[in-house]
């Protein structure tokens, strides 16, 4: 046996095995725990429990360090493209060139969603929130394709997993054009994966829509700093969803309703949300901090803060410069990206995030680059979703391969003792 940690319980010793990462992180393996000594373990929250092994995403939370199958965020974010991530995170390996061909081309054919597909989203109200519908939408994919459903079938999933990364942006973009009250607009495959989702959103049928480079960069650049973040609150979703067997549309439908959340994707939205409101309400960045901070407030300085990064978040370092690079070649000025930079001076310098290692996260200055390009607030958690996908299927990919067990949590139970019903006539 190699390393062991030993707990000490009713008079007897119990060792239990280390698991030891590449990276050199440790866990305590607690898998013959309850068949030895009739305890479980308690961690609301899960800070201090490892669901799984994997070897997709590294995160040295304490360094700021962020690796997509070993490779830098940094390096991926200035080299690569969304598509060519996508495959790494997917398969495991960079491709080839002609391995990215055929799957650049697989996935530029499955753009296209059903004809009869388009009704679902006239059945939501105009003022859905995309993420609600994007959601709906991908679950409802399911109905649309029972022959491929079945995550032991290699040739199925394969053909899901194209699927959806193709039409999540279609299905997205309709999501934003019902909001408007605009037709929606087919798939143009001649665009790139970016360029394409661009064009349904912003053209319609009677303006044609030129795709900016600069814009379009920026795109792929975001995406490709979401694509995975491992075992996160929807991650997390997606693989205990997905331990019941359910289809990959279940599974990712009910990672895209984890996100939605404010404490999650949906910070983003409500970053933007807080920077706007100090503008409108006057108010200076100093009496917003001390808002923050105050226990009496239930407002928190929205884009810091992470579970993981006691450090400056990677991610937000890489757009805080993307976000000045971007504004300036669009030519805009953005007084939300002066508040932004205002706020993050003040909170580093302040004691009370420096002592609970409160940084900027992701989710912090990619509002700021969005609403400079026109993206409509309420679709920005869907750009997070539509970044987390490759991450969501590797780690549903993975889960299977691994042949986990179904996730199912133990619980301590708190409630009543035994107690007979009583008649509704004798109550
Ligand atoms: N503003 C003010 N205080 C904060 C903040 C914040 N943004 N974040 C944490 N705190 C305080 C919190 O009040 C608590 O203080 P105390 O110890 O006095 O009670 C302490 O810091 C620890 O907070 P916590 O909520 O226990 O920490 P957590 O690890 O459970 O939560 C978090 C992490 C991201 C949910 C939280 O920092 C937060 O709500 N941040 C704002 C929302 C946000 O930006 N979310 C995006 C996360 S990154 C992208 C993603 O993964 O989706």
């Amino acid at each position: 046996m190699g390393q062991t940690a030993k707990l000490h319980y009713e008079g007897k010793e119990i060792e239990l095995p280390l698991i030891e990462g590449s990276e050199g992180e440790k866990a305590v393996d607690c898998g013959q725990l309850r068949s030895a000594t009739g305890l479980i373990t308690m961690d609301p929250g899960y800070g201090n429990t490892g669901s799984c092994e994997s070897q997709i995403t590294f995160i040295n939370g304490e360094e700021g360090i962020l690796r997509y199958r070993g490779y830098p965020i940094e390096e991926l974010a200035e080299n690569s493209s969304f598509l060519e991530v996508s495959y790494l995170l997917v398969n495991g390996d960079l491709p080839s060139p002609e391995e990215l061909a055929t799957f650049t081309e697989s996935i530029r054919t499955h753009t296209m969603v059903h004809e009869d597909f388009k009704r679902l989203f006239s059945a939501l109200p105009k003022d859905a929130h995309p993420m609600a519908a994007c959601a709906a939408a991908v679950g409802a994919l399911a109905t649309f394709y029972p022959d491929s459903l079945d995550p032991r079938d290699s040739r199925q999933v394969e053909i899901s997993v194209h699927r959806l990364l193709a039409k999540l942006p279609t299905i997205a973009s309709y999501a934003y054009k019902h909001s408007m009250g605009q037709p929606f607009m087919y798939p143009d495959n001649k665009l790139s994966y970016v360029g394409n989702f661009l064009q349904m959103m912003f053209a319609t049928p009677c303006e044609k829509y030129e795709v900016d480079p600069v814009i379009q960069k920026a795109i792929d650049m975001l995406l490709i700093l979401h694509a995975d973040h491992e075992q996160n609150c929807s991650t997390s979703t997606v693989r205990l969803v997905g331990s019941s067997m359910v289809n990959l549309f279940g599974a990712i439908s009910a990672g895209i309703s984890a996100l939605w959340g404010p404490r999650h994707g949906g910070a983003n939205q409500e970053v933007i949300e807080m920077l706007e409101s100090i503008a409108e309400e006057g108010l200076t960045a100093k009496q917003f901090v001390e808002r923050a901070k105050s226990n009496d407030d239930t407002s928190r300085l929205m884009g810091f803060g992470h579970r993981v990064y006691k450090n400056y978040d990677p991610r937000a370092r890489i757009l805080r410069k993307s976000a000045h690079e971007v504004l300036s070649s669009l030519g805009v000025q953005s007084k939300l990206l002066e508040i932004a930079m205002e706020l993050e001076e003040l909170a580093l310098e302040d004691d009370y995030f420096g002592e609970r290692k409160l940084y900027p996260n992701v989710d912090f200055y990619s509002g700021v680059i969005y609403k400079a390009m026109g993206t409509p607030v309420n679709m920005f958690t869907v750009m997070f979703a539509l970044g987390r996908l490759p991450g969501w299927i590797a780690q549903w990919l993975e889960m299977h391969e691994d042949k986990q067990r179904i996730g199912r949590p133990r619980q301590i139970y708190t409630g009543s003792a035994e107690r007979h019903y009583v008649p509704l006539s004798n109550r």
